[in-house]
């Protein structure tokens, strides 16, 4: 049986439904946490609980990749494998209920690097995934601009251990042999269209009708701006987390709602009230 939505809630998604809305979904690493991917600045997070050697987010950048390609490697092969080992999820099959619903009235947006979207069965062409996909690689010196899928079989299990010459030579470039990078945004770099899909972002924050934000705790550039500009249209947004943060404000000066619950709990609520 799906949890009882508040009655405001229900009129609003039923107002969207009625007028054939676009429902603009902004996904962050809290809805994957049901699928057993840590978060990265909750207690479990990845950012919070760091390593034997590191401090994670000083390795999710450009400058310790050009300082020591195999360590940061090392580590996004351990995430590769936390992702290839979770399943969607409940919040994630209730947003491909959507996708499948509402068709073209429907885009995602997600932080997430995990694909598990993807492979939950949302549609390509409506999904921007503005940091990435740890399933790609590209050519670190950028002798294309082409997404190469990451070999298989290279997950690493060890977030503290060393990567073997064997798996590091095959993170080779497939066109010039240089060495690879992974597919993800670094904190020294700033998004931009061809791989992070910032405009693509902005211009459906500016087309919406209704933007629901699912587990981010708006730490970041790009879904800031997509509050900011939701709540200036003075278009609702529904904001699905546990706890309050940033996108909980949004919600509130934007005449929208909360949800204080886990997306897989709410989530088939809400699109059930939107189709
Ligand atoms: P955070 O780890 O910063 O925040 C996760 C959010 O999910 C928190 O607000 C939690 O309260 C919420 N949460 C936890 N469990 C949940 C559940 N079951 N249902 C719904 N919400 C839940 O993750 P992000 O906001 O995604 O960027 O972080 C944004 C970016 O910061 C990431 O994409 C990553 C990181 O640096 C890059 O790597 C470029």
């Amino acid at each position: 049986m799906l949890p009882q939505l508040d009655p405001d809630l229900v009129a609003t998604l039923a107002d969207i439904r009625g007028r054939e809305g676009s429902v603009l979904v902004l996904t962050g690493a809290g809805i994957s946490a049901e699928s057993g991917i840590p978060t990265f600045r909750g207690p479990e997070g990845y950012w919070t609980v760091g390593s034997k050697h590191y401090y994670p987010e000083d390795l999710a950048t450009q400058a310790a990749f050009a300082r020591d390609p195999r360590l940061v490697w090392h580590w996004y092969l351990y995430r590769l494998g936390s992702c290839h080992g979770a399943q969607p999820n409940p919040g994630h099959l209730a947003l491909v209920e959507l996708d499948r619903a509402i068709g073209a009235r429907f885009s995602l947006v997600t932080q997430n690097v995990d694909g598990l979207h993807l492979r939950a069965g949302n549609t390509r062409e409506r999904t921007f995934e503005i940091h990435g996909n740890i399933d790609y690689m590209r050519c670190a010196t950028s002798c294309t601009a082409e997404l190469h899928r990451m070999p298989s079989g290279i997950e690493v299990r060890d977030c503290d251990g060393t990567l073997s010459d064997a798996i590091f030579e095959q993170l080779r470039c497939p066109r010039c042999q240089g060495l690879a990078r992974p597919h993800v945004l670094w904190f020294d770099e700033y998004y931009d269209d061809i791989y992070f899909y910032w405009s693509q972002s902005v211009a459906l924050a500016n087309e919406c009708d209704v933007c629901i934000a699912i587990g981010t705790s708006g730490a970041t550039n790009l879904p800031s701006r997509i509050g900011e500009i939701v709540v200036n249209r003075g278009v609702p947004l529904i904001d699905v987390n546990p706890i309050d943060g940033p996108f909980g404000e949004f919600a509130e000066r934007s005449g929208g709602h909360v949800v204080r619950g886990p997306a897989g709990q709410w989530l088939p609520a809400i699109v059930a009230g939107l189709v």
